[in-house]
């Protein structure tokens, strides 16, 4: 257990070269070892997620080489993966649990996954309920719904699935299973959630197509795939770990920052729009796009944020910024509103709990909803004691309130960063 003292800033200033995207770190080690052929992966994020990720593979007989410069993951093919000798461990990680669990699927030996405590306490019914369907056999060890997660061999066929949710992980475990049906398999989610799985199977080589429907829901239809092959992969810096810098540059008067190779894929750029109609300016210089993933270097110019409504098709874009907008938006002037965002609940910790009870020890005005929250902006945070419930974006969301608080915050169990930013508690004391 680690505590962190955090004072008020008097100006965040520099270069800063965010982690990579944690997103596409766990789906290039994934594609990497069912590939053919060797997938070299550089600017990896070697946060406690992603390592579990390596983890699990390497226990299906993956070699995976974490170099200085890079990773190379020598893929086993489709089918070349190996019964593991115990249980594979997935920590804290979502994305690992919901993901490996497609693929796992199609395998003809029996694994169980398990994690930390609240990774086992998170929903996993559904992917269940889709990979049941397309007559894989998996069960929660427990009955209740949730991981130790047991996965049985089965015979997979594709199917049509209608998600009542738009998560990626649920789309992914989802199109990875299809990977091993000999029929075509399809998603169609309310609103389109990021698409990195999409963009990476295209790379991989298999035939994907996505639509977006006038409605606003989204599909993605994968063919029968015989192989994957692999790549060379450059991930972005994660814009989830971008976002603390970019709310600590706008809401710390004095700051000049310049945020380095930062991915702006659409699907996951709402908080930049969101920073633009809280009347922010960050600007995107260096525009370029490898692999299908956009990405910018970001400069940002503080400035004053006003209230805002966050809401439909723009959540999934940003449910991992929120606990930060929600920081900014107590630092703004005026009213903020955030809701269709009920996913909030079932992250590492139930966020509309976590940052509530923060938000309000620092003083701030905010009233929890059934899908989000709504904050009266009026700035003056105090200092407080923040406890993360080890959730690390809770933990890093509320350092960035402490930059701009009156007197010191306290941040508990402050190594929770670990899982998606280790280095961030260097980098901010680099800024200050
Ligand atoms: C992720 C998808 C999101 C996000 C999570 C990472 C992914 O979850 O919150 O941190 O890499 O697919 P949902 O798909 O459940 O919304």
């Amino acid at each position: 257990m680690s505590v962190k003292n955090i004072g008020r800033s008097s100006g965040l200033k520099g270069t800063v070269c965010v982690p990579g995207d944690k997103s596409i770190s766990h789906r290039a080690v994934m594609l990497g070892s069912i590939a053919l052929g060797t997938t070299e992966i550089t600017n990896f994020l070697e946060g406690a997620d992603c390592l579990a990720t390596i983890g699990c593979f390497r226990k299906m007989g993956v070699e995976i080489e974490q170099r200085q410069e890079c990773i190379l993951v020598h893929g086993k093919g489709l089918r070349g993966l190996r019964p593991p000798a115990g249980i594979l461990d997935v920590g804290n990680s979502g994305t690992t649990t919901r993901l490996i669990s497609g693929i796992l699927c199609g395998q003809d030996f029996t694994s169980v996954l398990s994690g930390d405590a609240s990774l086992n306490s998170r929903p996993m019914g559904r992917i269940i309920t889709p990979l049941r369907n397309m007559g894989a056999s998996v069960t929660s060890v427990n009955g209740n719904g949730c991981a130790p997660l047991k996965i049985e061999p089965g015979r997979i066929h594709g199917i049509h699935y209608e998600s009542p949710v738009a998560s990626a992980q649920v789309k992914s475990a989802v199109l990875l299973a299809g990977l091993y049906a000999d029929n075509t398999t399809s998603v169609t989610e309310p609103s389109l959630s990021r698409n990195h799985t999409e963009l990476m199977l295209q790379n991989f080589g298999a035939a994907l197509s996505a639509a977006m429907h006038p409605d606003g829901r989204a599909t993605a239809e994968l063919a029968p795939c015989t192989e994957l092959y692999g790549r060379q992969i450059h991930v972005p810096g994660d814009i989830s770990s971008a976002a603390y810098f970019i709310a600590a540059g706008l809401t710390v008067p004095g700051s000049e920052l310049l945020l380095k190779n930062v991915g702006t894929n659409f699907t996951r750029a709402g908080f930049l729009t969101v920073c633009q109609n809280m009347g922010a300016r960050v600007t995107r210089l260096n525009e370029t796009v490898q692999g299908g993933e956009a990405r910018a270097d970001l400069l940002v110019t503080p400035g004053r944020l006003h209230g805002t409504v966050i809401e439909g098709d723009l959540i999934p874009s940003l449910i991992d910024e929120i606990p930060v907008i929600a920081v900014m938006a107590a630092c703004a002037e005026g009213t903020t509103v955030i809701r269709d965002a009920a996913e909030l609940k079932v992250k590492e910790t139930d966020r509309i709990a976590t940052v509530t009870e923060n938000l309000r020890a620092m003083g701030a005005c905010v009233t929890p909803t059934e899908d989000g929250m709504i904050i009266e902006g009026r700035g003056g945070l105090k200092g407080a004691f923040i406890e993360s419930h080890m959730d690390h974006r809770i933990a890093m969301a509320f350092a960035v309130a402490a930059l701009s608080a009156e007197g010191e915050s306290r941040i508990n169990n402050s190594q929770c960063v670990d899982v998606s930013y280790p280095a961030f508690w260097e980098t901010l004391d680099m800024l200050r």
